[in-house]
């Protein structure tokens, strides 16, 4: 760690300058990513209360942090996408044009640092040297955007290197927004609720987000500029930027598949591309290349997508996350990872909901207080040990299941894509899209319901197009446009499916087992690739009969299959139909081609 630059760059050089005589930082500090800088941080953040050693004996190198209760999530309403104009924000994206936000932020930026460390990250979105990655330089002032930086991206002196005189990087401005005046004491997290902006600035390609700490607020590699950002140089360079987790399928043979699948925050990414099999599945194995994010990019010969993670590491949903429900994620977070807003057990480890399935006797919850099973709140409701979107940032390569090729610059060939969302009723376990612009359809039309990842109320049934209604950096219309015109730039574009695990019972008991059992749905997806597998062509796309699936190690009866695949043809014809109103939004930036699928699909189910 150094207060000097090591670098030729001179446009980097200007840019700290001119953010330090803004935020007028105590101190500034360029990180070098190194394992002894990590640890100076993290010893200082432990002596200031901010954060908490785990036993190490059980916990390796690994801490746990709790934000202010106010700052817990991502802000969609906060989040904006500040192009020239506002069309080319379009309908989904708050706007503010890039004069006013910057007018606002110039403001609320001005001595924000005082009394602070500023540290300058320069980091990597994607392997170093790939030709598919993206630099940028986060500026910020939290000590804790810095240690999980380290995890999530590749940061430091090799970035800097690799940026050489006057390499290209998206600038990044990040600040918790808490000046210390002389004298005063710090607070355990600063942020500040009244005053957070996540600005994305597309046509100068920069960010600058203010006033909260947590997650994807402030961890600018991540949404910010591997979705938004990216997203716009991915319309404009002919490659897609998307909210997808990559996974490796081998086959018993040993003959390898890659898919990606895009499900929205809090919906099963993270699960679904560590999965391991039933063994009953006689040796098909799921190999991890992201939970979270993919870019992928037409081959050189104009044949296939391949696909990089941009990142390094999982920012993943603790509640939940079990040895049964998910062990490589758990096996991940074994050592040198940083747990946000889980609870602390007595003898200094980390517990959540659903961890184990009795709670231990006492816990301190994420708030810091006393918290023991079965307590309730004045009103009689449960108290949570931990917050429902507590998280852990864990290092990839601490996975047990990371494929091989990670970290290959070229990227891997994706076989199938997969959309899918949290949805109780009508929307069947599986189905392939007839086409791609079939799955563009499928795409666009994606539904969840609300989970606690962002601000909003849990539950409540949304669209999602792509899984991207909050990442996106552009006009939504424009970007199935994009989709679809991505399906014409290879000669084998992958296949497209549609699943849901979160079909629920009258007592709302999730009628499909889920998690590992996944990959019976999984193993039929890469079969139908591969042309192995059987489906039955029905209004709404290929569907599975159950006796298509592998159900080797599992009991489930015919009503069961019935009461996950059923499908109602009124209701969806219905539903399609309604589709036009959320069309209208889009305007003339809505693709034709979408539109004519979704006549083609209302004709087909009348
Ligand atoms: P982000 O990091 O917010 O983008 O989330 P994600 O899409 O990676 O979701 P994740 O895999 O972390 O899962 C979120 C929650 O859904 C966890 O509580 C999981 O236990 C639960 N979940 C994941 N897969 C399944 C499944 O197949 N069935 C059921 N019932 N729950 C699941
Ligand atoms: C999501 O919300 O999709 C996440 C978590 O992956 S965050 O990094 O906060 O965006
Ligand atoms: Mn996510």
């Amino acid at each position: 760690m150094s207060s000097t630059p090591n670098t030729p760059h001179t446009k980097l050089k200007a840019w700290v300058e001119v953010i330090k005589a803004q935020c007028k930082p105590a101190k500034i500090h360029w990180c070098d990513g190194s394992q002894a800088e990590a640890d100076k941080l993290f010893g200082e953040m432990v002596a200031s209360g901010m954060a908490i050693k785990l036993n190490d004996a059980k916990r390796p190198n690994s801490y746990l942090f709790r934000s202010d209760p106010r700052d817990v999530a991502r802000v969609e309403s906060r989040t904006f996408i500040c192009s020239e104009r506002k069309e080319d924000a379009g309908p989904s994206n708050n706007w503010k044009h890039p004069r006013e936000m910057l007018q606002i932020l110039d403001g609320l930026f001005d001595g924000c640092m005082a009394g602070r460390t500023m540290y300058v990250i320069p980091f990597a979105m994607g392997p170093i040297g790939s030709p598919l990655t993206q630099y940028g330089v986060e500026i910020t002032d939290s000590p804790y955007v810095v240690v999980n930086m380290r995890i999530m991206a590749r940061i430091g002196t090799p970035v800097l290197e690799a940026l050489g005189k006057d390499g290209f990087f998206v600038p990044a401005l990040h600040s918790v927004g808490r000046p210390i005046a002389p004298g005063a004491q710090d607070v355990k997290w600063p942020c500040n609720p009244e005053n957070t902006y996540i600005a994305h600035f597309p046509e100068s390609r920069s960010i600058k987000s203010f006033g909260s700490g947590y997650g994807g607020n402030a961890l600018l590699g991540k949404k910010c500029l591997a979705l938004r950002i990216a997203s716009v140089l991915a319309r404009d360079d002919g490659w897609l930027a998307e909210h997808m987790l990559i996974l490796g399928v081998e086959s018993p043979e040993g003959k390898k598949t890659y898919v990606t699948a895009a499900f929205p925050s809090a919906c099963g990414k993270t699960n679904f591309a560590m999965l391991i099999p039933p063994a009953q599945l006689n040796g098909w194995k799921v190999t991890t290349i992201g939970d979270d994010i993919a870019w992928l990019k037409p081959d050189k010969d104009g044949k296939r997508l391949l696909a990089i993670n941009p990142e390094a590491g999982f920012f993943g949903v603790a509640p939940g996350t079990s040895a049964k429900t998910n062990y490589n994620a758990l096996a991940s977070c074994s050592k040198d990872t940083i747990f946000t807003n889980v609870a602390l057990t007595d003898d200094g480890d980390v517990w959540w909901e659903g961890l184990t399935k009795e709670a231990p006797a006492h816990l301190i919850d994420w708030k810091g207080n006393d918290w023991k099973p079965g307590q309730t709140d004045k009103d009689g409701k449960p108290v949570l040990a931990a917050h429902p979107n507590s998280r852990f940032t864990a290092p990839a390569r601490n996975c047990p299941c990371i494929d091989k090729d990670w970290e290959n610059p070229a990227g891997v060939p994706i076989s199938a894509i997969v959309y899918g969302g949290r949805r109780t009723s009508e929307i069947p376990l599986v189905f392939q899209s007839k086409s791609w612009n079939h799955g563009v359809y499928l795409g666009a039309t994606l539904s969840s319901e609300q989970t606690a990842a962002a601000e909003g109320k849990v539950g409540a049934l949304r669209r999602d197009p792509f899984a991207m209604l909050p990442f996106c950096g552009y006009h939504m219309g424009d970007y199935f446009g994009h989709h679809i015109k991505m399906g014409k730039s290879v000669k084998q574009p992958p296949a497209i499916f549609h699943v849901n695990w979160f079909r629920r019972g009258p007592q709302g008991e999730f009628l499909w087992p889920g998690f590992g059992d996944n990959a019976r749905v999984l193993k039929w997806i890469v079969e139908r690739v591969q042309g192995s597998a059987s489906a039955k062509e029905t209004p709404i796309g290929y569907v599975p009969e159950k006796t298509d699936l592998d159900w080797s190690g599992l009991e489930f009866s015919d009503a069961q299959w019935q009461a996950v695949t059923a499908i109602n043809k009124d209701t969806l014809r219905k539903q399609t139909e309604e589709q036009s109103e959320f069309f209208a939004t889009f305007g003339d930036r809505l693709p034709k081609e979408v539109e004519a699928e979704r006549q083609h699909i209302i004709k087909a189910l009348s």
